[in-house]
């Protein structure tokens, strides 16, 4: 944390307190307000954390007005444009780009962990054939702490390290897996000689009957669609991870937890619940109703992929999604495609409506990932296990900073109570 002479003066009552303020390396100055209730007595309210920074990282940085999003300082759009999702890997992990031989031997073990305990299959055949993708993933990850008992000592780094290549390495067969169990085909196992992308696609659309070639564009839009969304800074399925850890709880159990946070409509869930929408709309002369609704206040309906709570201006990941989007739909043939058609309308009639500017509300990157992965084949639940497999790197890469930071401390917010005070038990018959 970077040393200041800055301080924020506080009066409470006839108290004055003096509160250090941290300079970081981008981004606003930080008070820090840790010894806030000791000296002065009293908590600070921010529920939803719009005003507070959780904790201190070097791996992501965003500047919401801007638009501009950095892993470890590279441009998002560099790193989607020229380089691929497991360099970007082992950026957030260890913090440089890695040389041709560290990226060979990193790719190499990932690689080699991309199986999953053959026992587990028994695991997945315990669900439900309907179960919804993301509910058999959170079961499943959490179970990889009952099938890999050797990677969840976290005071052990080695252990940590392996847990982590594990975690990136079997989640695309975990996702897959979870698809093929819902739709009654069998497992198709991962294969050494294709990379992250083809390897994820493959064991989605094979089937044991036929060869399956994975087509190069589609390989390369999907190593993008993972790399956009590697990490996102303190989001709530990272900070959810984060503090799932801070109680020392193993990396299984904690990225199981960002799973399940990542999963509401508010956060990953939106991508399926925009394609939803789009469906909803059906037409594009239906698009002012659904406009009208969503600036109506007294209407819970808001335009799924639109509005961000960080950025303010654009979404660059947007920007390069919607790229990739015209290139995949061209290739495809299916720039026809009704609920496409509804996309592209919809959006063109946000962005000229006042309202939506007056609230900075842009398309975000779930508006536009939507809309590759049906035109890819993917069903719209599938949407939010791709975006959670895509994520496992990030939440592991801020899990293990935060494990390595000595001053680590369980994370327990307080409140703001407003229930009843004191009162005496009263007996059932004297109620
Ligand atoms: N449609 C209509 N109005 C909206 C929308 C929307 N999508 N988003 C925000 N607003 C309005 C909202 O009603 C509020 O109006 P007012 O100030 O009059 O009360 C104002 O804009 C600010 O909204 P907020 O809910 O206070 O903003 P937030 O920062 O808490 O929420 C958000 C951010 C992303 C949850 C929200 O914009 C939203 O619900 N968007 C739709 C869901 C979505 O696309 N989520 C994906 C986010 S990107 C991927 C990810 O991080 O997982």
């Amino acid at each position: 944390m970077s040393d200041t002479k800055k301080t924020a003066t506080l009066s409470i009552g006839d108290k004055t307190l003096e509160l250090p303020i941290h300079t970081p390396t981008a981004g606003p100055d930080v008070i820090d307000i840790r010894r806030l209730y000791a000296d002065g007595g009293v908590f600070t309210y921010d529920p939803g954390f719009t005003s507070t920074a959780a904790c201190e990282s070097t791996i992501t940085f965003i500047d919401g007005d801007k638009g501009e999003l950095l892993h470890r300082g590279y441009p998002i759009d560099q790193l989607a444009g020229k380089s691929h999702f497991l360099e970007v890997c082992y950026l957030l992990l260890y913090g440089e780009l890695p040389s041709a031989a560290q990226l060979e031997d990193f790719e190499s073990r990932v690689t080699n962990h991309t199986m999953l305990h053959e026992q587990m299959q028994y695991f997945f055949r315990g669900f439900r054939r309907d179960a919804h993708p993301m509910a058999t993933m959170v079961g499943v990850v959490g179970a990889m702490s009952a099938f890999y008992h050797d990677s969840t000592d976290i005071a052990d780094p080695w252990q940590r390290e392996v847990a982590s290549i594990r975690l990136i390495a079997k989640m695309p067969t975990i996702a897959a897996w979870a698809y093929k169990y819902s739709i009654g085909q069998p497992f198709v196992y991962p294969r050494n000689d294709l990379d992250y992308a083809s390897n994820f696609l493959r064991m989605c659309f094979a089937v044991p009957a036929e060869d399956y070639e994975v087509n190069p564009i589609l390989s390369r839009a999907m190593d993008r669609i993972f790399t956009l969304h590697a990490d996102h800074e303190q989001n709530a399925s990272t900070s959810t991870v984060r503090l799932a850890s801070s109680s020392g709880a193993n990396p299984f159990a904690c990225i199981a937890a960002g799973i399940a946070c990542l999963w509401g409509p508010a956060h990953g869930g939106a991508n399926q619940a925009c394609l939803e929408m789009l469906r909803e709309i059906g037409t594009v002369d239906r698009i002012p109703e659904f406009i009208e609704r969503a600036k109506d206040k007294n209407d819970p309906f808001r335009l799924m992929g639109f509005g961000h709570r960080v950025y303010k201006n654009f979404d660059p990941r947007a920007k390069v999604m919607k790229q990739s989007a015209d290139e995949v739909l061209e290739l495809l043939g299916v720039e026809n495609n009704p609920t496409l058609q509804v996309a592209k309308e919809l959006e063109a009639a946000a962005l000229a409506d006042p309202y939506f500017a007056e609230k900075k509300l842009f398309p975000n990157v779930d508006f536009y990932s939507g809309i590759i992965l049906e035109a890819m084949g993917f069903p719209t639940e599938m949407f939010t296990p791709i975006f959670a497999l895509s994520r496992t790197v990030g939440w592991i890469s801020q899990w293990k900073e935060q494990i390595s930071d000595p001053g680590l401390k369980i994370g327990r917010p307080r409140q703001l109570y407003t229930g009843e005070t004191l009162r005496d038990y009263v007996n059932v018959e004297d109620r």
